[in-house]
């Protein structure tokens, strides 16, 4: 981070100045590298970072830029504000349900009122169009990363195991696996929340109490926030207990910070592009297709077409400039990192996806891979909060908006070393949580994180982070619920223009898969999620001797109590954030297979998809974990045969 904070203007320019320069003759010499990736996030990121470390002439495309030095992606604090930001945010809009009656049941259904203005719920002005559930995502350098929450949990061995199993390719083992999370260690510095931050405020003691409590190991009331700390050291990725992966529990959140600070896929890029490796970052440059050399017995891929120009995509409510054409061949390989709705796109534009899909477009067939942009798979999350009379403590001057009036800003800026006198700011909010293997789980994995904050977070919408930081006095419980049996989630192209959206659909719960009661049992497990949540809350109330102030449930809602009526709220309102899946990897016998278990696209040469697309089934608990871990996987892989 210091080196971010060192990086000169010169500097800049000197690394990432070219990218953005318009070619002045339409003689400029054609750009060559080795290795092309698409896409600067968890997937390609720290990928393009280790073939250029190799030595390797290596081109990083970027759809957006450098937001370096933008507050709002270094303050852990701002991670909900942060998605709000039009130099970084890409509006994605998705359906839950194609049924748009079932769907607007979602208080947060959002429209169009005018270009990138929204309604958010019933009763839309007329004439509005109706776009669905925000999907927030990032088109910056590093991807997602640069504003996501932060939450740094690894994957179970389960994950990479049922890899090795569906492809016959033991170096997915678990055991194998474990080397890529130490190499993305090496560059990836991560820690939890200072646990003095949070034993100040003794109402948010008070809460995660009852959460400990509900786990089995609350405090001693009399002695809470000593005992607390003490639970707060419990780490929920340690990498010396052997049943670690079904260890229920009360744990603190790791974070991917340092010093308070939120670190990521940039500071790879940065530190690798500094250190003089042959890495050329080419930001505001939105690729739109892949070549193919189709001379032969199998299409090559041989480069890239792409519009150089500041936030092209029409997800970015900064679109709409101008842009110029251009391409760049891969002498080795292009390897497509666009994420899990965008990797589907850019294949789909480029000839490989289903015949009757790319048919009806009219876009020629390079590879028929019918499971391009099918298998989707994501989360449910749910939330219950509670409001309070009084605000908590520990928000006491924060205003989330990066002013003069900001204290907690102020505060964080003032106290750059010691984290525990950072305040509130360092942290994302989300200070601690149960770890829940449910009744309904199909194996003693973790399936259940039960976060608790002083945050008002009820999912995603238009100005959703200014809305879950704006009352400084609401709880919530909310739940992430991993392992998800649904797969039938699509991406799906609306146009082949390059930089319209994606046609997206989760076919959530029953309008999903369903074999052998699949969203029966997810669902089951989200309403224990609620149960357990409220058991919280109960607990919360058992020590009172902390002085916290009553409460009244906002959402769900006393009123909504029987199963049915969980289950019914919970079918309305969930959402997700860890899309994934749509280019899978399979086993040779799998039609709906995209990718072998080194990465490679079928029917193809020299390309490969190395981002949260590549999973057949999504891995953990936390998504950004094990891509990071695929990614340097897939450096290995292409590196070392
Ligand atoms: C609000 C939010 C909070 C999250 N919080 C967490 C968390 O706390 N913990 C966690 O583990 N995960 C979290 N995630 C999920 C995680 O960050 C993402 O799943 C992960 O970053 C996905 O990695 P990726 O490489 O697949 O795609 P991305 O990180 O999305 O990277 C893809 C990149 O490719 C670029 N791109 C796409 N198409 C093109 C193109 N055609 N040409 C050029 N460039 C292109 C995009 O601009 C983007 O930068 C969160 C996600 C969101 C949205
Ligand atoms: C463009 O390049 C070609 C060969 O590479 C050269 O013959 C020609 O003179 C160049 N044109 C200009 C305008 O530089
Ligand atoms: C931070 O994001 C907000 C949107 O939430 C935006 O208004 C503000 O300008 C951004 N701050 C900076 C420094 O870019
Ligand atoms: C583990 O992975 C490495 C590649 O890093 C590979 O060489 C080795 O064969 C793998 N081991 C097994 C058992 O597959
Ligand atoms: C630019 O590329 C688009 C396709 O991506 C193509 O339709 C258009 O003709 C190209 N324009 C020029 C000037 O090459
Ligand atoms: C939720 O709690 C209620 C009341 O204790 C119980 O009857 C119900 O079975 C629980 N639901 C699930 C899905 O665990
Ligand atoms: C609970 O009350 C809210 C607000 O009055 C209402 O919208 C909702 O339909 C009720 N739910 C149930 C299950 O009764």
């Amino acid at each position: 981070m210091r080196f971010r904070n060192a990086f000169s203007v010169s500097l800049l320019v000197a690394v990432f100045g070219f990218a953005t320069a318009a070619p002045t003759s339409t003689n400029v010499t054609k750009l060559e590298y080795e290795y092309i990736v698409v896409g600067s996030g968890a997937g390609g990121g720290p990928l393009a970072c280790r073939l250029a470390m190799a030595g390797h002439k290596t081109l990083l495309i970027e759809a957006g830029n450098d937001q370096n030095g933008n507050i709002n992606t270094t303050v852990p604090g701002y991670q909900a504000v942060v998605t709000q930001d039009p130099k970084l945010r890409w509006d994605i809009f998705v359906n839950h349900y194609q049924d748009q009656e079932r769907a607007m049941r979602d208080p947060k259904f959002s429209w169009e009122v005018a270009p990138y203005e929204y309604h958010v719920g019933p009763n839309p002005p007329s004439g509005a169009k109706p776009l669905g559930i925000l999907y927030p995502r990032a088109g910056t350098l590093g991807g997602c990363v640069t504003h996501n929450a932060l939450i740094w949990i690894t994957p179970h061995a389960s994950d990479w195991n049922t890899i090795a199993e569906i492809t016959g390719d033991s170096s997915w083992a678990a055991t194998n696996m474990s080397q890529y999370l130490n190499k993305a260690y090496e560059w990836l510095p991560t820690e939890p929340t200072d646990p003095t931050i949070l034993l100040d405020d003794l109402k948010l003691v008070q809460h995660l109490a009852g959460g400990a409590a509900v786990m089995g190991i609350g405090p001693d009331p009399l002695n809470a926030v000593t005992g607390l700390a003490g639970t707060l050291l419990n780490d929920p990725n340690s990498q010396i207990n052997p049943n670690r992966d079904s260890a229920e529990g009360f744990y603190q959140i790791p974070l991917i910070m340092k010093d308070g600070k939120r670190t990521a896929v940039l500071d790879f890029i940065a530190d690798t592009v500094q250190k003089g490796y042959p890495l050329d970052v080419r930001q505001n440059c939105h690729v739109t297709k892949i070549d193919f050399d189709t001379s032969g017995s199998e299409p090559i891929a041989t480069g890239i077409q792409f519009l150089d120009g500041n936030s092209l995509y029409r997800a970015s409510p900064l679109s709409g400039g101008s842009s110029t054409n251009g391409s760049a061949a891969a002498t080795k390989e292009v390897i497509v990192s666009g994420g899990a709705f965008n990797t589907p796109q850019l294949l789909k534009l480029s000839g490989i996806g289903p015949a009757a899909e790319l048919n009806s477009f009219g876009i020629p067939i390079i590879s028929d891979l019918p499971g391009v942009g099918s298998n989707m798979q994501d989360r449910y999350e749910i939330g219950v909060n509670v409001q309070h009379p009084n605000d908590f403590q520990i928000l006491n001057g924060c205003t989330f908006d990066n002013k003069a009036h900001d204290e907690c800003l102020t505060k964080w800026e003032d106290n750059p070393y010691i984290l525990a006198q950072k305040g509130a700011y360092a942290t994302n909010g989300l200070a601690a949580a149960m770890a829940v293997n449910s009744k309904y789980a199909a194996n003693s994995d973790i399936d259940l994180f039960i976060f608790g904050g002083p945050i008002d977070f009820i999912g995603y919408f238009p100005q959703w982070g200014d809305y879950a930081v704006r009352d400084h006095n609401y709880f919530s419980w909310y739940t992430l619920k991993a392992h998800t049996r649904n797969t039938a989630g699509t991406v799906q192209l609306r146009s082949t223009d390059p930089l319209d959206t994606p046609e997206i659909n989760f076919n959530y719960f029953d309008t999903g898969t369903t074999a052998g009661g699949a969203d029966t049992l997810d669902l089951d497990a989200m309403i224990q999620a609620i149960n357990m949540s409220r058991q919280a809350l109960d607990e919360y109330n058992k020590y009172s001797i902390l002085g916290g102030d009553s409460f009244v449930e906002v959402e769900p809602g006393v009123n909504v109590t029987s199963d049915a009526d969980i289950g019914q709220y919970i079918k309305d309102r969930a959402w997700g954030h860890h899309a994934s899946c749509t280019a899978k990897i399979g086993a040779d016998s799998d039609p709906m297979a995209v990718l072998d278990s080194k990465f490679r696209v079928r029917g193809v040469q020299n390309l490969r998809v190395v981002d949260a697309s590549v999973f057949p089934i999504i891995p953990g608990v936390f998504i950004q974990a094990p891509i990071f871990m695929i990614s340097e996987k897939a450096a290995d892989v292409i590196l070392n045969g």
